[in-house]
């Protein structure tokens, strides 16, 4: 099998689909791996590494398309669809519930593509969960940025010139971004608070030494898949009501909260900001699905009522080698689930991986979500 790996042309995107140790892996397998000159670039990757692991470097982003198999990050822009066949499968980041362009494309062009998104979140496909791998990373990086915006200390200190009590940090929506902000705000030494629609989660709030909130509103809000669902219109103005009481006493909220397909929703209301301490932080990792924040502007950092609102964008990419190292390990581990036994592309679509992955085949659109979002009929 042929692997090709494009250099990402999305604005911001400094992750790439493979890393050295896993073209490593690849080559060892016997599977040729294609790698577009200066794909690793922006992840300090250079070529040479990608040689050294039994890589070819292609000048030609031609040369790549064309591969057995071709693995993305970001979703490929109209042009790069252009370069696939009908025989290409593409491997990657498609967003096929928000992204319905994207899908109809794909579809016209007759490729089989496989979102990563819509990987089951079953047992066996754990390995191949590149949306935790992501969101592991994101929520690092969000309780670090909160640390690093708050003119404050995290930690306690006892010092001769005195105590400084720790920072309250309040983390909203508990998913895998929210309890690795959890535990590495912890593990700074903030006393920290998680809060989430989903009742299961408590436990694991409790479990990384932070205090759950426990709200009336929306309690056991949980959804199909193990998500949470939308709340309803009432549901979501007296969880505004609560949260902006509560949200009053924290130096820095992190929001993480998320349904699938959605508008993030707003947990964090302008009334909420305008009542939290002078120098407190936002840091709103929702920004993508339009805030979690009444007033977050996403991809900007603003200071509103002398509160700093963060909403950066692809927060994983601010650390491309790490993000696209784990990406690349989901992506080996997908791989080898559609490795026949001659080493050749085998698809099984009674496989519920390989059937619930794929987003278009045979020139349609097959996903039940991604057929929603684009207005396609049964
Ligand atoms: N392979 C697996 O089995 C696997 C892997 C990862 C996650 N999961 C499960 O998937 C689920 C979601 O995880 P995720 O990190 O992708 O979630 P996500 O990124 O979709 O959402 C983040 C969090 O926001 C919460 N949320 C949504 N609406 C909210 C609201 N109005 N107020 C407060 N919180 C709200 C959700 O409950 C979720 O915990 C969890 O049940 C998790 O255990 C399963």
């Amino acid at each position: 099998m042929r692997v090709g790996v494009p250099r990402e042309t999305a604005a911001g995107e400094k992750r790439v689909a493979l890393v050295p140790e896993v073209v490593r892996k690849l080559t060892g397998q016997e599977h040729e791996v294609v790698v577009e000159a200066g794909a690793g670039q922006a992840a300090l990757i250079p070529d040479g590494l990608f040689e050294e692991a039994g890589a070819r470097i292609a000048a030609d982003a031609g040369d790549v398309w064309s591969a057995d198999v071709v693995v993305k990050v970001a979703p490929p822009s109209g042009e790069e669809i252009g370069r696939l066949s009908s025989d290409s499968v593409l491997i990657g980041f498609l967003q096929p519930l928000t992204a319905p362009d994207t899908a109809r494309a794909l579809a016209d062009a007759g490729a089989t593509a496989f979102a990563l998104e819509a990987v089951p979140r079953i047992s066996r496909a754990q390995s191949m969960d590149a949306l935790s791998s992501q969101s592991n990373v994101a929520g690092y990086r969000a309780a670090l940025l909160g640390a690093q915006l708050l003119g404050r200390f995290y930690p306690m200190l006892m010092t001769a010139a005195g105590t400084i009590r720790p920072a309250k940090v309040l983390v909203l929506g508990a998913g895998v971004a929210g309890l690795q902000a959890i535990a590495t705000a912890k593990r700074l030494g903030a006393a920290v608070t998680g809060y989430d629609v989903r009742s299961a989660v408590a436990e694991q709030v409790q479990s990384l030494g932070a205090t759950f909130l426990e709200l009336e509103a929306g309690r056991g809000a949980e959804g199909e898949g193990g998500y949470a669902r939308e709340l309803t219109d009432e549901e979501k103005a007296a969880q505004q009501r609560e949260l902006t009481d509560a949200i009053t006493g924290f130096d820095v909220v992190i929001t993480t909260a998320l349904v699938p397909g959605r508008p993030a929703p707003k947990l964090v209301t302008a009334d909420a900001v305008e009542r939290m301490k002078p120098g407190a932080v936002v840091v709103d990792l929702a920004g993508e699905a339009g805030g979690n924040c009444e007033l977050s502007e996403p991809g900007e950092t603003v200071v509103r009522h002398d509160v700093t609102i963060a909403a950066p964008l692809n927060v994983p990419s601010t650390m491309a080698e790490h993000a696209s190292q784990l990406y690349a390990r989901n992506i080996l581990a997908l791989l080898e689930l559609v490795t026949g036994e001659d080493n050749a592309l085998s698809l099984d679509f009674d496989d519920e991986i390989v059937a619930g992955a794929c987003v278009t085949r045979g020139g349609e659109i097959v996903h039940e979500g991604a057929k929603k979002a684009a207005g396609v009929t049964a």
